[in-house]
Formats: C-alpha cells, sequence, structure tokens
C-alpha cells in the first residue's frame, strides 16, 4: 500500500505536523471540470448546430437531469440538440501524470447521440471515432437503443482541436426514438485520462460460484493501454457488512505490461447476511482506484414440503364473467386440492389447483381451501367477492418490457408463463404473463396494421395470440396485453386509436385479463400534457369499452404520473396507474421512484393501486440483449421490501429463463408477499425521514404491523429503532420477515445495523 506507507513512515520521522502537511498536499486543483450546467438546447437538426461559431444565443437552456419531455418539450421525439460551452484550464494538464487525452463524459443519452468538440466529431453511440469521421445522417438503423448508457469519450491532446485556457463548444446531437428523450442522468465532466482509466477490473457484475458452503470468484485486472507498463498493489477484501469482519484479504503486487491482463480467483465463505467485496488497485504516484460490489446472500430459508396456501387470500370478479384462479400452494408434490363453500357455478381441479367457471350472483363468498399431502394438509380462507371490483390485491405477474423491451415474441411470453410454472413462482402468488410494447405491426412498416375489418393485426413473431391466451390459461396463469389511446404505442407500434371498442373485443376474443393502457403518442393530441380534462378522456373511452365485453379485464394506466393520475385514476375506471416515469436498475433511479411514493398512500386501495413500476431484479435489459440487474443485492432487498410495504403492483420484468438462486430467493418469500398483498389493501406511509433513515409503516389485516427501516445512504447504519415513537409504548415480538424468524421480545428500542441501501423488514406484533 503505497500511499499509507509512506505517511506511516513521515509520521514516525517528523511527528503529527507531517500528518497536516500530507493532508495538505492531496488537495491539488481540481482535475475535473464539471458539466452538469449551462446547456443549450434546441429542437429538430441541423448540422451547422455542431460548427463553435454558430450562434446558439436564442436557445433556450436545460437541464442534464431530467428528459426534455419533463422540461418543456412533452411532445418532441427524433432530433434535438444540446450545446455548452467550457474553458478548460491548462492546468489540469500540466499537473497530470499522463498527458493523453481529456476524457469527456456526457451522462446517459435517451437514445442516441453524436458528440461534437469545437465542430469535430468525437463520439457516437458510446463509441469513440477518429476525429474528421463524417456524422451519419440518421440514427434509423440502430437496432438497440443505449438510452440508459453512460457516454465516455476520449479525447486525444495530439488532436489539438483542445484549446487551452480558452473557450471550447460542445455539441450533442440526440435522436429520440420516442417516450423520454435527451441528456437525462449519470455524469457530465471534463478531465484528463489517468492510470486509474487505463485499469479495468473486470469482476462481471454478481457471478459468485456457488460450491457447497464457499462462493468461488474469478476477476480480470487489465491494462488498456497501449504505452504504459501499470504497477502498484492490487488487494481484495469481503467485509461483513454487519460485524464488519473480514471474510477474505489478500494483497498482491500487481505488474501489468501494456495491454496486459492478469487473472486474480479467490473463494469465501457464503456470507450470512450482507457482505461486499472490495478491490482496489493502488498506483505507484499514490492514485487508486476502488470498486466494490455486493455478495448475493440468501435470507429467506428453502420452501418447506409441507403443504402451505400463499398469495392472495381475496379475490374479485364481475357476475356472468370467466373466472380463473389457481390456488397458490408450496409442499412436496403431488398435492390435492379441495374446497368448501365454493359459488354456485365454479369448479376446482383438484390435482391442479386451477379454479374456473362463472358465477352469476353476486356477493361475498367464504371458501375454505385445504391442500394435502403426505405430509399435512393447510387450510385457509379465500374470500370470493362477486361484484363490480377487480385487482382486489395488487396484480402479480411478469411484463415483457423490462427483459425483451421490442425483441419480444410468443415464444419468449410463453417460456415466461412456463417458468412461472416449472420454477415454482406460481405457487408463490405469481400470476399474470404480461406482453408489454412490440407485438403490434410497426407503425412505419409498409405492411397493413389492422385486417379490412378493422381489426388489429399481431407482427409474425406473435403467429398466434389467441393459441397463446388458451397456452397461458391452460397453466392456470392470466394474459395480459398492452396498447396505447394514440394511433402509435411509444415504441411507434400501431396503437388503439379509433379502435377501442374494435380493440377490447379482439382482446376479450385473445383471452386478455389484463390491459396495460400507455399514453404515449396521445401526448401529440393534447395540448398540455398535464391536464387532467384532456389525459382523463382517452383512459375513460377505453373503460367503457372494457365494460362492454364478455371478459374481466384489469385496467392498468401508464401515463408516467401526468396531471396527478392518482387523484383521479380510480374514477377512469383503473385499477392501478403508474406514478411516475420508467425505472431502470440503477440506485438513484430506485431511490428517486420507490422513496418518491411518500403521501400517495391514501390513493391506493383494493381495486385501486399506485404503480411505481415493474421490478428490476434478476436479468433485465430492455432488448435481446441482457444483463444481471446493476442493483446490489442489498439494493434488490430494498426494491422488494419497499414494493412489498407499497401494496405495489408485483411485476417482474426480467427473463425466468435464467434465475439464479438469489434472485429466485428474493421473489418467493411468501411473508413478504403476503405483506404486499395482505387483504387490507393499506399502503404503507412514510413516518420518519432523517439522517438518511426512512422508516415505512403499513398495517396488515391480522392487526400486525409491518416496519421496514431503510438506509438510504453509502455507508452501513448502527440504527437504533424508537418503538414508542412508532406507537408501541409496551413489549412487542419482531419478526424478521425476510428470515421468517421471530427475533424476540423488545420494549422501547430494537438496536440493528442497516447496510449500505439495504433495509431490515420487521412484522411488529403486539404481545
Ligand atoms: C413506456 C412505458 C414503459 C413501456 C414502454 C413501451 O415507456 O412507460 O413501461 O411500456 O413505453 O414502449
Amino acid at each position: 500500500m503505497f500511499k499509507r506507507a509512506t505517511i506511516v513512515l513521515m509520521l514516525i520521522v517528523f511527528g503529527t505536523v507531517i500528518i497536516a502537511l500530507s493532508g495538505c498536499e492531496e488537495k491539488k486543483a481540481p482535475t475535473v471540470i464539471s458539466l452538469d450546467k449551462g446547456w443549450l438546447f434546441h429542437p429538430g437538426d441541423n448540422l451547422e448546430f455542431a460548427k463553435p461559431e454558430y450562434n446558439d444565443s436564442s436557445w433556450k437552456s436545460i437541464g442534464v437531469y431530467e428528459p426534455w419531455e419533463k422540461q418543456g418539450y412533452p411532445r418532441l421525439n427524433g432530433f434535438a440538440w444540446y450545446r455548452t460551452k467550457v474553458v478548460i484550464p491548462s492546468s489540469i494538464r500540466d499537473e497530470a501524470d499522463l498527458k493523453d487525452s481529456l476524457i469527456v463524459k456526457l451522462g446517459k443519452i435517451d437514445d442516441f447521440d453524436q458528440v461534437f468538440f469545437n465542430g469535430v466529431l468525437i463520439g457516437e453511440n458510446l463509441q469513440n471515432v477518429k476525429p474528421g469521421t463524417k456524422p451519419a445522417n440518421d440514427f434509423k438503423d440502430l437496432k438497440n437503443s443505449y438510452w440508459n448508457e453512460q457516454r465516455r469519450y476520449s479525447l486525444p491532446l495530439k488532436s489539438g482541436l483542445i484549446k487551452w485556457d480558452n473557450t471550447n463548444v460542445i455539441a450533442v446531437r440526440v435522436f429520440d426514438w420516442g417516450g423520454a428523450g435527451g441528456i437525462f442522468a449519470g455524469e457530465l465532466s471534463i478531465g484528463m485520462q489517468s492510470y486509474k482509466d487505463y485499469v479495468k477490473i473486470i469482476y462481471n457484475n454478481g457471478d459468485f460460484k456457488s460450491f457447497g458452503k464457499q462462493f468461488e470468484k474469478k476477476i480480470v485486472v487489465k491494462n488498456i493501454s497501449k504505452n504504459y507498463t501499470i504497477e502498484g498493489e492490487f488487494s481484495v477484501n469481503v467485509v461483513d457488512n454487519i460485524t464488519d469482519k473480514k471474510l477474505y484479504e489478500k494483497e498482491v503486487p500487481m505488474s501489468l505490461p501494456p495491454k496486459g491482463k492478469n487473472y486474480f480467483s479467490f473463494t469465501f465463505d457464503k456470507p450470512k447476511e450482507s457482505a461486499k467485496v472490495e478491490y482496489e488497485f493502488e498506483f505507484k504516484n499514490d492514485e487508486e482506484k476502488i470498486i466494490t460490489e455486493g455478495v448475493p446472500y440468501i435470507l429467506t430459508p428453502p420452501v418447506k414440503e409441507t403443504p402451505q396456501i400463499n398469495g392472495a387470500l381475496v379475490y374479485g370478479e364481475r357476475i356472468n364473467k370467466p373466472f380463473l384462479y389457481r390456488i397458490a400452494a408450496t409442499g412436496k408434490r403431488p398435492l390435492k386440492f379441495s374446497a368448501e363453500g365454493l359459488p354456485e357455478g365454479l369448479t376446482l381441479n383438484a390435482n391442479t389447483g386451477i379454479i374456473t367457471g362463472k358465477v352469476s350472483k353476486a356477493g361475498k363468498y367464504e371458501v375454505k381451501i385445504s391442500v394435502k399431502n403426505t405430509l399435512g394438509t393447510d387450510t385457509k380462507t379465500l374470500e370470493i367477492v362477486i361484484g363490480n371490483k377487480l385487482a382486489l390485491t395488487p396484480p402479480m405477474g411478469w411484463n415483457s418490457w423490462n427483459c425483451w423491451g421490442l425483441s419480444v415474441s410468443q415464444k419468449k411470453v410463453y417460456d415466461a408463463a412456463k417458468a412461472f410454472v416449472n420454477t415454482g413462482l406460481a405457487d408463490h402468488g405469481w400470476t399474470y404473463i404480461n406482453i408489454d410494447d412490440g407485438w403490434e405491426i410497426p407503425g412505419n412498416s409498409k405492411k397493413p396494421k389492422r385486417k379490412r375489418n378493422g381489426e388489429i393485426l399481431t407482427n409474425e413473431k406473435f403467429p398466434d395470440m389467441q393459441k397463446l391466451g388458451k397456452d397461458i390459461h391452460a397453466l392456470g396463469l392470466k394474459f395480459g396485453i398492452y396498447s396505447s389511446p394514440g394511433p402509435l404505442t411509444c415504441g411507434g407500434y400501431t396503437a388503439s386509436y379509433g379502435h377501442e371498442l374494435q380493440d377490447a373485443k379482439t382482446f376479450a376474443k385473445w383471452g386478455i385479463d389484463y390491459l396495460k393502457y400507455d399514453l404515449c403518442s396521445y401526448r401529440k393530441m393534447m395540448k398540455d400534457q398535464n391536464s387532467v380534462e384532456e389525459l382523463m378522456p382517452p383512459y375513460i373511452k377505453m373503460h367503457k369499452a372494457l365494460m362492454k365485453i364478455n371478459r374481466d379485464i384489469v385496467y392498468s394506466l401508464c401515463e408516467y404520473g401526468n396531471g396527478k393520475v392518482w387523484e383521479w385514476g380510480e374514477k377512469v375506471g383503473g385499477n392501478l396507474w403508474r406514478t411516475t416515469g420508467d425505472i431502470w436498475d440503477d440506485w438513484n433511479r430506485l431511490y428517486q421512484i420507490g422513496f418518491g411514493q411518500a403521501g400517495l398512500e391514501k390513493y391506493a386501495g383494493p381495486g385501486h393501486w399506485n404503480d411505481p413500476d415493474m421490478l428490476v431484479l434478476g436479468w433485465v435489459g430492455w432488448g435481446p440483449n441482457l444483463h444481471r440487474t446493476r442493483l446490489t443485492p442489498d439494493e434488490q432487498y430494498t426494491h422488494m421490501s419497499l414494493w412489498a410495504l407499497l401494496s405495489a403492483p408485483l411485476l417482474l420484468g426480467n427473463d425466468l429463463t435464467k434465475l439464479d438462486d438469489f434472485t429466485l430467493n428474493l421473489i418467493t418469500n411468501d411473508e413478504v408477499i403476503a405483506i404486499d398483498q395482505d387483504k387490507l389493501g393499506k399502503q404503507a406511509s412514510r413516518v420518519f425521514n432523517k439522517d438518511s433513515i426512512q422508516i415505512w409503516k403499513k398495517p396488515l389485516a391480522d392487526g400486525t404491523t409491518a416496519v421496514g427501516i431503510f438506509n438510504t445512504s453509502v455507508k452501513n447504519n448502527d440504527f437504533v429503532l424508537d418503538l414508542v415513537g412508532l406507537g408501541f409504548s409496551w413489549e412487542v415480538i419482531l419478526r424478521d420477515v425476510w428470515k421468517q424468524k421471530n427475533i424476540g421480545v423488545f420494549a422501547h428500542t430494537y438496536p440493528c445495523r442497516i447496510p449500505a441501501h439495504g433495509v431490515k423488514l420487521l412484522k411488529i406484533i403486539k404481545k
């Protein structure tokens, strides 16, 4: 450890004065210049905008932490430009150890970008280009969107493009396919490239190989420079976040020739709770590069072999509509199901637990359901409510968007349905299999979009929607689809405008049970996208159509929370409504969306739910190429716990054919799911928010209270829960919901350690 060694040596020789000196020594002039302010914006396209001398004085200012839709350009798709001017002091070059290149970071850009530095194209869509390369005219041939990727371009000093101590102009040409657009998140800065930038520690985000009680991890440390040998010390530490114990430590000298790499593998005991790996490269010049990653840890005990009924215990349908309910139950197969008190018209398949039929009389039916195997029987009461309300608990299922994006196909959807059954997910209450955008004919295709009679057509990836519906129902699962009140969907596919009733009828013919109705292109027809008067009619129109068909279809409004949809979503017939823009697998986004739900609790209840968007656990990717979620294991526990407390619809968005033990554990904890599916349907409220700790509290139907203590900071936190402040002035039993274990009896306080970005999910049981 070079730096530490130097400091210790100096201490011995000169005493404490040197500590202060060594502190001063580190305070160099800033070597990185922020680019997060001072941007100007112009919709449309003109390559003249790239030129430094172009007069942009009439352009409007724009922020770079929100898409342009949120900043006065609600209907803009296609091209737009950003420009900024920046003085780059020569001191950053003079003080740098390496004098090769500038690194230009431009945040995340939705969808495509070309970056011009003093009029010259230096990078496009994540790739550096040789200065002088001609920009492509448009981005229309591109297959994958780069909307969620940080842009980072390197600009060699020898290009001669940089005007030191002078004004430089950066112009970014952006093309947005649809939905949100522009520079909207990430890091925006300019700085000199340093040794740090040349060393890559490739740790395959989350890929820990399991060998019995141990994990094995293989990583590669790479020098990507062509010219420098990089020397230093490389260390790996695995630390338990709860006990601070080191589970593994190793330090090795490392010398990496130009383009060289070193493999490093290590093995350690699987942690019982939260843990992290710290990879550190200390360079000879005292620079250091530190990367940390979370280690997966499983808290949920394995599924028991004795029978257990899971999932929602209240279920609503309308009179005389096709009824389908699959009793979710775990336990050693074969299981035998039985029911007492089923309303007339319904029958239960004793082998599958699937209840089907039609009920012609409204009412509340208390049905005693039992499930039996060689090891025992479990019995619970299922309340079937035949009336006018659906979704009496938040819908639980899967949606194709967060993994497959527009590359969804009939096969992928049916694979997800089969996986629900094969992996046992359906036995924990996961029910809906929903197709998102991408099943229709693209709006710009030459092919007919509808039959001659106006009936909407599917594209070639969905050869037989009716069959898909039948196949999904045969598994006891429900089938969902997606459309838009505008002429086109967000992905530019054909939508329902002018065909609402006809589409509702077609959906009924296909056996659809759930419709996500996404505003998107309808915005073009609105004057003000936040006007409630303009937002309500298209949703009412589709609701009326859904009321005319002979099926129950859960109605999911998707308009990103505009016009405070929670205040009127139920009035237009919505069973759930998105309260925010799209989610992605990044802590900041999760934080913004999840913890941003505070205050909305009064709008949620049985039949009408706030929807903070889908889950980003497991393998996700919004297109054909998937990656493991970029949330750490602790962040994933937070995601699932918060969504359950929020009574949020639980829609998985991952490739279900690629489920690892950790992800499966996260989504099959029946006590966590039961919090979400609780019959009372009360969304949690935030009751404490101080020093990066947030406490959310949700009353449950059995008289107990679910409480989530969230640590939103990057440091582990030793927290003392004030039970009295929470309303429990006498002894209570605390249950750790993830471990499904009572912790003990507590009065007044409960001390606990919450890992960085992690959670403690408790159930408080009055004694
Ligand atoms: C919007 C929605 C997403 C998804 C896409 C499909 O962005 O918010 O959830 O449905 O459209 O194009």
